[in-house]
Order: C-alpha cells, then sequence, then structure tokens
C-alpha cells in the first residue's frame, strides 16, 4: 500500500518529514487521491489568524475516492457485511460496485428534494445501511451531513436542527436497539414542530411500526430508492468546502458545531486508518461506533472505504441477545481488526466469561480502543481474553476536532505500551504546557495536551461562529491548539492521555458539558441551582453527580434524582442521566460568583484532606454542610 508505515525506521523518517518538509510529505499522499482539479498550494493560513487551507484550489469529490476508485479496481470485494440486531434476521452485503449504484440511488433521491450543493442534512437513523449510504450521498452531492446521534432528545435534536438550518432531515420509522425500540420518527415530528427551515422528510421502513407521516413533507425513503437512478455524476467541490458538521459538548454553553472540509479530512481520514490498523486486502475490519459520532464518521464511514477494505457495520448492541455478541460477531466474520471503546470492555468484562470461552476469536490481529482513558484491568483482559496475547492493541486518542487519530501506536509497527495512546502520528506536533502556557520540553512530563501547529483533518470552524471556535480552542494557550485533556509523557516521548482537565465528563465515551447538564436541571420548578461533576465509575468511565440547592428545604435527594433524569432525558437524551443527586444548601463559589467544582470534586470522592483553601471562597462554611449532606 502506497506511503504506508511499515516499520519502526520507517515511522522515525515519515515523522521527520512530515515536521521538516511538511508542504512535500502531504503533497506525494495527496496525490494518490483523484482530483478533477489539482491544488495551487498545499497548505496555507495559521493558528493566528485561523484560517488554515489545505489543498486550496483543488477540486475532488470525497465519495469518488472512497468508492469510484474501489468500484472499478475491485468492483466484487464486499464493502459491508451489514449484521442485524436481531441475529435471526438476514445479514445484508454490498461489494463496492454495489455500494456505489445505493449511494447513487440515494442522491438522486436527494436531488429528486431539491437539495443542493451546500445545503445542510440532518440525519437521525439508526445503524441500517442507509444510514451509511445516505451520508455518502450527501457527499456525493455536495451538500454538507449534520449527523445527530438517535440517542437524543427531540429537543436537543430541534436544537441541532436549527443551529445548521437544515432543510431535509432523513430517519427511520423505529430504531431496535437490542431488545428496545426507539421511536425515532416520533421524536424527529416533535423536534420539526420547532424546526421551520426542514422542508422535507425521507424515513425509511425499518420496523414497520405504527407512525404519522405528514402529507407533502415526509416520504417513504424505500420507495423512492427503489424507483432512483443509479448513475449520478458526483459533484465538484472545492479542497475547503465544507463536507460535515457534528456537534459535540464542551466546558460551556451550548453544543458546538465542528465543521470538517473536503480534502483535508479525506487525507486524514485515510491515511490515519491505513497506518494506524494496517488492514491488508484480505482483512475483516469491525468498528463498533456508531455513525453519530466521530468515530463512525472518520473509521466507518469514510476512512475505511477510501482504502478500499471490507467491514462490519452492526446495527446492535453488545449484550443482546446475549453479551457474546460482539464475539459472536467475529467469528461469523472472521473479523481481524477489532475496534472498540473501554466502556465497551468493561462492560463485557462484568459479564459472565463464559461468553468469552465460547468463542473463537482466532481470526483476531489487531485491536483498537477509543474515545476515553483505559484502565490497566480493562486493558489487560482486552489483551489476554480477546487478542490471546498476540495481537497489538492500539490506544487511539484523538477528538470530534481532530477528524482523525492524532496519537497511536501503529498496529505492528511501533510498540504497544499498556494504557498508553505512544506516539504522534506523521503530521502531529503536541506539546504539554503548564497552566501558564509554558511548553515543557524536559521528558518525562506531566501538563496540558496542545497541539503546535496545522494538520489536515483540523477541524476549520465552528459552524457560524469562527469567533467561539478562536476563544474555545485558541485563547488558552495563543498560538496553540488546546485539547482540553491532561497528559504525561514518558522519558521515551511516549503520551498517555490521563483525561480533560476542564469542565467537560466522559460518561461511556460520550462527551457531555457540565454546563448542559446543569442547564437542564435548573429548567427543574422545584430546584435554584446546581452543579454538575464526573466521579469514577467501574463501567462508564465517569458517572454524573449533580448538587442541587432546592426551594425548599424538605425536598428529599431521591425524589428529586427521578424528576430531574425524566428532565434530562427530555433536555438532552438518557445519555446525560444522573448517576446520584445531592441534595445541598448552598454551592462552594469564588467572590466572582464561580461555582468550584474541584472542591465539590474531592468532597464526593472523600479526599477531605485535599480541598486545598477553601478560606477565599465566598461561601466557605458551605463546604462543611455539604460534607454532612454527602453522608
Ligand atoms: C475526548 C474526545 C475520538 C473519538 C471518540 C471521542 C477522550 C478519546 C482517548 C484515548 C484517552 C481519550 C479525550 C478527548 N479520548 N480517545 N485513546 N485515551 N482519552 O471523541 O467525543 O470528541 O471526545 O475523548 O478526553 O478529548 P470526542
Amino acid at each position: 500500500m502506497k506511503y504506508r508505515v511499515e516499520s519502526k525506521d520507517q515511522y522515525q523518517q515519515f515523522y521527520q518529514t512530515s515536521m521538516e518538509d511538511q508542504n512535500k510529505y502531504w503533497e506525494e499522499r495527496a496525490q494518490t487521491f483523484t482530483w478533477f482539479k489539482k491544488w495551487d498550494s498545499v497548505q496555507t493560513g495559521n493558528f493566528k489568524d485561523l484560517n488554515v487551507e489545505w489543498f486550496s484550489g483543488g477540486k475532488l469529490n470525497i465519495t469518488v475516492n472512497a468508492l469510484d476508485r474501489h468500484a472499478e479496481n475491485t468492483p466484487d470485494k464486499v464493502a459491508i457485511f451489514w449484521e442485524p440486531n436481531d441475529p435471526k434476521e438476514s445479514p445484508i452485503q454490498y461489494t463496492y460496485k454495489e455500494l456505489l449504484e445505493k449511494v447513487n440511488q440515494f442522491a438522486n433521491v436527494l436531488a429528486g428534494q431539491g437539495i443542493e450543493k451546500g445545503d445542510r442534512i440532518c440525519f437521525y437513523m439508526s445503524m441500517v445501511p442507509e444510514f451509511l449510504i445516505g451520508v455518502l450521498a450527501t457527499a456525493r452531492i455536495g451538500a454538507v451531513h449534520s449527523v445527530v446521534f438517535g440517542g437524543f432528545s427531540a429537543k436537543a435534536l430541534a436544537e441541532r436542527i436549527n443551529d445548521c438550518d437544515a432543510k431535509l432531515v432523513v430517519t427511520n420509522d423505529e430504531a431496535y436497539r437490542g431488545n428496545k425500540i426507539v421511536p425515532l420518527k416520533n421524536i424527529t415530528d416533535e423536534a420539526l414542530e420547532k424546526c421551520s427551515c426542514v422542508k422535507s422528510v425521507l424515513c425509511l421502513k425499518r420496523t414497520g411500526g405504527n407512525i404519522k407521516m405528514q402529507e407533502g413533507r415526509d416520504h417513504w425513503l424505500n420507495e423512492l430508492l427503489d424507483l432512483a437512478d443509479k448513475e449520478f455524476q458526483p459533484a465538484e467541490m472545492d479542497a475547503e468546502d465544507p463536507l460535515f458538521i457534528l456537534y459535540t459538548s464542551g466546558s460551556t454553553g451550548k453544543p458546538k458545531g465542528l465543521q470538517h472540509t473536503t480534502a483535508g479530512y479525506m487525507l486524514w481520514a485515510s491515511e490515519t486508518y491505513k497506518n494506524v490498523f494496517q488492514v491488508g486486502d484480505n482483512d475483516i475490519y469491525w468498528c463498533t461506533a456508531d455513525i453519530g459520532w466521530i468515530t463512525g464518521h472518520s473509521y466507518i464511514t469514510y476512512g475505511p472505504l477510501l482504502n478500499g477494505s471490507t467491514q462490519v457495520m452492526f446495527e446492535g448492541i453488545p449484550t443482546f441477545p446475549d453479551a457474546g455478541r460482539f464475539w459472536q460477531i467475529v467469528d461469523k466474520y472472521r473479523v481481524t481488526h477489532f475496534y472498540t471503546a473501554p466502556t465497551a470492555i468493561r462492560a463485557l468484562e462484568a459479564c459472565d466469561e463464559k461468553f468469552v470461552n465460547e468463542a473463537n476469536l482466532s481470526s483476531l490481529k489487531v485491536l483498537g480502543t477509543v474515545g476515553e482513558p483505559i484502565n490497566i484491568e480493562a486493558w489487560n483482559w482486552y489483551n489476554e481474553k480477546i487478542g490471546k496475547k498476540n495481537c497489538p492493541i492500539v490506544d487511539t486518542w484523538w477528538q470530534t476536532e481532530t477528524g482523525g487519530i492524532m496519537i497511536s501506536t501503529l498496529a505492528g509497527v511501533t510498540d504497544v505500551i499498556p494504557c498508553h495512546a505512544t506516539l504522534p502520528l506523521p503530521g502531529v506536533c503536541p506539546m504539554l504546557v503548564d497552566n501558564e502556557g509554558n511548553e515543557i520540553t524536559s521528558n518525562p512530563a506531566e501538563g496540558n495536551l496542545c497541539i503546535d501547529r496545522p494538520w489536515p483533518g483540523m477541524a476549520r470552524t465552528i459552524y457560524g461562529d469562527h469567533e467561539r471556535y478562536r476563544q474555545t480552542y485558541f485563547s488558552t494557550y495563543p498560538g496553540k491548539y488546546f485539547t482540553g485533556d491532561g497528559a504525561r509523557r514518558d522519558k521515551n516521548g511516549n503520551y498517555r492521555i490521563t483525561g480533560r482537565v476542564d469542565d467537560v465528563i466522559n460518561v461511556s465515551g460520550h462527551r457531555i458539558g457540565t454546563a448542559e447538564v446543569e442547564d437542564a436541571i435548573n429548567e427543574h420548578e422545584a430546584i435554584v441551582e446546581s452543579a454538575v461533576i464526573g466521579v469514577p465509575h467501574d463501567i462508564k468511565g465517569e458517572s454524573l453527580v449533580a448538587f442541587m440547592i432546592p426551594f425548599h428545604s424538605d425536598s428529599s435527594s431521591q425524589d428529586l434524582l427521578t424528576s430531574v433524569n425524566e428532565l434530562i432525558t427530555k433536555e438532552i437524551g438518557a445519555i446525560a442521566k444522573l448517576e446520584k443527586a445531592i441534595v445541598v444548601p448552598g454551592l462552594p463559589k469564588t467572590r466572582s460568583g464561580k461555582i468550584m467544582r474541584r472542591i465539590l470534586r474531592k468532597v464526593a470522592s472523600g479526599e477531605l484532606d485535599k480541598l486545598g483553601d477553601t478560606s477565599t471562597l465566598l461561601n466557605p462554611e458551605i463546604v462543611d454542610e455539604i460534607i454532612k449532606a454527602m453522608k
């Protein structure tokens, strides 16, 4: 495979070139893709002016690179093995030639709805093949996809639809999720009561459940697809035309729509997939993520297809019909490369060992993890029980903002160190800075993780709010991109990510902003004010705990927990539900009125000797009352 890193020496060499002669490095790789027109310059702009561009002047369509190239060279190679939620239902498979035809049909359906280049299309679907096909079709027609995870509430969906002014929504009637059914279309209907921008809805029939179709607005996707033509002329996109928007949570305010552009993202998704996973021509790759998250964008929709891989796409959940499902699927398709999240590993580790022992798993060659720090117990279990100590584990650190993997072992090429992401990929210049913003150059070191120079896959802006993009990522340490994560670096330069250093909480690999959850809780009629923190959780990594000041002092924590969780589920979605609620008479605040969550975290973890200096608080006496309330 062209330009794939094959050895440790070559990694060193590639890395060095990418730093010393960045443009040469990326130009060589860009030339392996199909372009309608070559670029004028490789990279321009910088973090100071926040005007980064890659391959500007170039014209291309990402789906030509993900589909047409392979439909021509390896038309009969399977692109997707789709495994349904219920193992009794028939699986579906598409070759590259068939997938291209499906995408073309979908693109024709979009064109029939009046979708044009640059329009935003929102996807609110479960992991059915049409989800992947629709997202690709959006890119093929030159529109911008904005995928909203199917676990978000009607309110959260409406906010995201309105923020990017989406013209069309694609959904399914209902989703199968283990033995549950999620009423996606009903939720969409509720959301659309508040979205005047949406002109049409395409609804895929999946369960056949009873739903309402609004005359003139709603269309059955299956019927339109069946009638659509299998040819479609891909749109010519500028390298810097937006490809997608994806919302993610931060420490303050509403979720942000990170915008990624075409050429740089394409190169990043493709090159990182190729180098990190080292998937061979006959290998079978499986990433268990949902396309609702960035992992499903970069390592289901784009990375594997850009490289012509065969992959498994799974509709269901790890524990249905039983906790052996992942391992049964690995055996069924002889999966060689398996990529999942620590939370799934821990959940399955907690189940009866017979589920693993009943599986063969001998096809596996490479294991991957992503989304949150992996603890050593989970790492060892993954290594021993799943990898049989025979598969390198790639611990891939990256973010929605980075577009693709930034720091990771390259499977079978560079060294694995348990619980360490290890070394930066070519093109990535990580650095650690102290709280004053001074770079720490000595090793070993610990500090705030920043990235020093533009890379092709970086988000270019927050949709509609470039200033917020600057504020959020480039103002804490001017001239550098600040990740929000803390990290350690060992004497050989290997990174270990320690977790968020801001007010973002990672629950089961999902990013949750404290401010969003507090806003939801504060809507509750019985609550004056609240503060949310993350506490360690055996399976989820972290779980949410809220300290709440009620209007009436006789309100009980338990009663409030139930009704607050109902409210959170409505405002955000079940993923943001609280594990625990504690009624308190007040919250610790600085003199400027900022809630000191650090103190709440120490109280919650019982580290009362580590509270630090509380005398500068506006209300130091409240700390003892909170400690009392905890008991
Ligand atoms: C945050 C990004 C990257 C796709 C999924 C999550 C945490 C991610 C790792 C890892 C330790 C990790 C970080 C990061 N994170 N991967 N391998 N080790 N932490 O994307 O929702 O944008 O979240 O997830 O805290 O900042 P995301």
